[in-house]
């Protein structure tokens, strides 16, 4: 009988899945990829371009092979600086219809509002923004995605200052009123609650501080700094957004969002310790920004654990800081188990500590999900429905947007000395991944979820920030010494389910086991 049952479930399942199509989605749903500008444009010093910290972070030669991996750096990247007429045909030639991509702060103001404007700056800009809306692309721009002009580092410590509120403004402004008549989509930062714990937390990113036991830096607080710098990122978005709201949005008709990094929690053990535990590890990542761009606060539970290291909103703040959001951009990629760490024994890592939790991949020595090529990230498609739901719960259903979902996927998007190009483009796995995705994320839209549009990351093979060009996440291949892109069949096949021309089938049986689990 439980047999019957199981197979009978299994059937239902295996039946909504392999019918996912084009239409489960609205009409005017966004089907893009993701850039950045550090990523991708290269030029790092051409056009009057200012340095920015990734320019110099990525020079500064170590004992061995210095910060990056490979050794390598954004100096050329893809060159899409000069290639990004071919790259806006590429683009087209896969029928997306909106691409993410950020803007170079270093490129536009050289030297932050200590400067002039570069008209270059803004010339590449509008010239990118025109040719992708001649394709019918819709740009999705992101103010902020780690870059910011070296001088705001040296002058006063970036995110650690009050300061850096006035540069951002200055700067988001400046793009609202060069750009703002063609771009609908504003995000001011990609991933600030990844980026604070990066360079302030763990460290790894420029500035690259931190304190034991979370890492290894030279000089930093990890009990202190993370939530410094997240406090000036959040009271910057909500003035950005303020700005917009009075002077522009009425004129211009866009929306303002924040794009969070968002990984996802099961409970280790079936036990309200580990309920528990779930909750604290989501708080310490999406509410960190969220409510107080919601509610004017940050979550209790990080007020309880981290006490007077939480700085706190004055009332004015407060105020200003309440319903700053048109909608919310999700960057999703992992899922782990997670152990209460209050009541229970066990050893704390790094990444989750501060919420008093512990991770892990797998439960009685089953994996959480499929393996991918990264040793830490595991395939879990049911955690994108997950993700929607709990922060449509927690947010009155604001809009979403899946700003950026992939993975190492495809058996050679971590190439050795004898991977093969056509290993590279034969990226199987991807599709597997995109598509069992999707269908989670049009189940969570069947249970009324407004999500708007989802990007694959990315684009294309890019500098991957700390890996290098040692990792390969894009939908087009890139040869780093013609820079020759060629699509991968994942790109081949996205074009077709976004054409919705054909009948898109199964997702794969890993998946579907898990979601029996
Ligand atoms: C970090 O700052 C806190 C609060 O000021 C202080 O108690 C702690 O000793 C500092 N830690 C380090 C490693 O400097
Ligand atoms: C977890 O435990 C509760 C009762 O404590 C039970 O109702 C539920 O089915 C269990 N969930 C799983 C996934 O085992
Ligand atoms: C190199 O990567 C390929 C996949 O592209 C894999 O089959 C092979 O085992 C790897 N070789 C080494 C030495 O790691
Ligand atoms: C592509 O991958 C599939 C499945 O992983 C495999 O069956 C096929 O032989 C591969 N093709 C090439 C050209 O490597």
């Amino acid at each position: 009988m439980a047999r019957l049952f199981l197979l009978l479930l299994f059937s239902l399942l295996h039946s909504s899945v392999t019918g996912l199509r084009r239409s489960d989605f609205p009409p005017s749903f966004l089907f893009g990829a993701g850039s950045s500008s550090y990523q991708i444009e290269g030029a790092y010093l051409e056009d009057n371009k200012g340095l920015s910290n990734w320019d110099v972070f990525t020079h500064i030669k170590g004992a061995s092979k210095g910060n990056i991996d490979d050794g390598s750096n954004g100096d050329m990247a893809t060159d899409h600086y000069h290639r990004y007429k071919d790259d806006i045909e590429m683009m087209h030639s896969i029928g997306l219809t909106s691409y993410k991509f950020s803007l170079s702060w270093s490129r536009i103001l050289p030297k932050g509002r200590f400067g002039g404007i570069n008209q270059a700056g803004i010339k590449f800009y509008n010239n990118l923004i025109n040719g992708l809306l001649e394709k019918g692309i819709q740009p999705l721009v992101t103010i902020n995605h780690y870059d910011i002009p070296e001088e705001l580092q040296e002058r006063y410590n970036s995110w650690l200052n009050p300061e850096i509120q006035e540069d951002f403004t200055y700067f988001a402004e400046l793009c609202f009123k060069m750009f703002g008549d063609r771009v609908k989509h504003w995000v001011t930062f990609n991933e600030p609650n990844l980026l604070a714990k990066l360079e302030y937390f763990i460290g790894g990113f420029p500035p690259n501080r931190c304190s034991e036991p979370n890492g290894k830096c030279d000089y930093g607080n990890s009990s202190t700094e993370p939530y410094i710098a997240a406090h000036n990122m959040i009271l910057a978005h909500a003035k950005t957004n303020n700005i917009y709201r009075k002077n522009y949005k009425s004129k211009q008709g866009g929306s303002v969002g924040i794009t969070i990094h968002m990984r996802w929690y099961e409970p280790l053990r079936n036990i309200t310790e580990d309920h528990l535990a779930v909750s604290r590890a989501l708080s310490f990542e999406a509410p960190w920004f969220l409510d107080p761009l919601f509610f004017g606060d940050y979550p209790h539970q990080m007020r309880q654990i981290l006490g007077p290291n939480l700085p706190k909103f004055t009332a004015g703040e407060e105020k200003l800081l309440k319903n700053q959001i048109d909608f919310i951009g999700v960057n999703h990629y992992q899922t782990f188990y997670v152990k209460d760490c209050i009541y229970s024994l066990c050893d704390i890592d790094p990444y989750t500590s501060e919420a008093l939790v512990s991770e892990s991949t797998e439960r009685n020595g089953i994996p959480i999900g499929k393996l991918t090529q990264d040793a830490n990230t595991y395939v879990v498609p049911s955690s994108m429905e997950k993700l929607v739901m709990y922060l449509k719960e927690r947010y009155n259903n604001i809009p979403l947007y899946i700003t950026e979902n992939g993975g190492l996927l495809g058996y050679a998007q971590i190439p050795n000395i004898s991977t093969t190009v056509e290993e590279i483009i034969n990226d199987t796995e991807r599709i597997n991944y995109i598509r069992d995705y999707l269908t989670y994320l049009s189940f969570a839209i069947r249970k009324g979820a407004d999500v708007r549009g989802y990007f694959v990351w990315s684009l294309m093979d890019s500098f991957e920030w700390i890996s290098g060009y040692t990792i390969k996440y894009g939908l087009f291949h890139v040869n780093f010494k013609s820079l020759k892109r060629t699509p991968k069949l994942s790109a081949k096949w996205y074009n077709k389910f976004i054409k919705g021309y054909e009948q898109i089938e199964i997702a794969s049986e890993e998946s579907l086991e898990h979601m029996v689990s």
